[in-house]
């Protein structure tokens, strides 16, 4: 699988309108993602403001060092957490899609990396490039889409990867990752209903456990 790993210069003087026009423009690449791909995509829209303000502001973020991004779609999501996150953080994100992943590679900010490869294989990404154990997890991936094994799977790497004391974020239609992150992380830290999105959906935290 041909990898692809870079750094951008930062800018972090977008305005508003800049980001309105650049929301427009994303839609018909995104549309076009979830067409090609519609069981990775699993909507064809992507998130609201509304949805990227309220997971960008959450507290395991505002100091956090280093973070993933799963399933950054086409990048909105992604300039939102580059807003909130500390200036000497990093974010990784992983994103199968290609037509996404250059989308995101047009964000210009040096403390972003990207990668097209599956969250799946999370391990082998952080072990390759030397990566530090993130703070944060935050995932758009659609656990409701994917087979029992890979959801379990996901899940899984995604606890062992995570730095002891660090959270898991992810934003979901449906619930069917609640019952599998139970078995790794206990009860959520934090859940909230977004209805500003298109499907209505919710933001989940869970903290893994400090203790080694
Ligand atoms: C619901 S979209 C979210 C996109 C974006 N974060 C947003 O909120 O608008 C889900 C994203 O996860 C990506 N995805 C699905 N399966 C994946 C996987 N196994 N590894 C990495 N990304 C994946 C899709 O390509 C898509 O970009």
């Amino acid at each position: 699988m041909k990898l692809t790993l870079e750094k951008f210069s930062m800018d972090i003087s977008r305005s508003s309108t800049e980001a309105d026009c650049s929301r427009l423009s994303i839609l018909p690449c995104f549309l076009r993602g979830f067409l090609e791909n519609p069981l990775q995509v699993a909507s064809f829209l992507p998130s609201s403001s509304y949805l990227q303000r309220k997971l960008s502001s959450l507290d395991c973020l505002q100091a956090a060092q280093v973070v993933i991004e799963l399933g950054p779609g086409t990048g909105e999501t992604t300039r939102a957490l580059l807003n909130e996150l500390p200036q000497q953080s990093i974010l990784l994100c992983i994103e199968v899609v290609h037509e996404f992943v250059n989308q995101v590679q047009q964000i210009t900010d040096s403390r972003l990396m990207v990668e097209m490869d599956s969250a799946l294989n999370l391990r082998e990404i952080l072990t390759r490039y030397h990566f530090p154990s993130p703070e944060v997890i935050v995932s758009g991936v659609p656990f409701s889409v994917m087979s029992p094994e890979e959801r379990h799977s996901l899940i899984k790497t995604i606890y062992n990867n995570l730095a002891p004391g660090g959270s898991f974020v992810t934003y979901q239609f449906r619930s069917s990752v609640c019952d599998l992150a139970v078995e790794y992380f206990g009860q959520p830290k934090h859940r909230s209903v977004v209805l500003w999105n298109l499907p209505p959906l919710e933001i989940i935290v869970w903290q893994k456990t400090a203790k080694p």
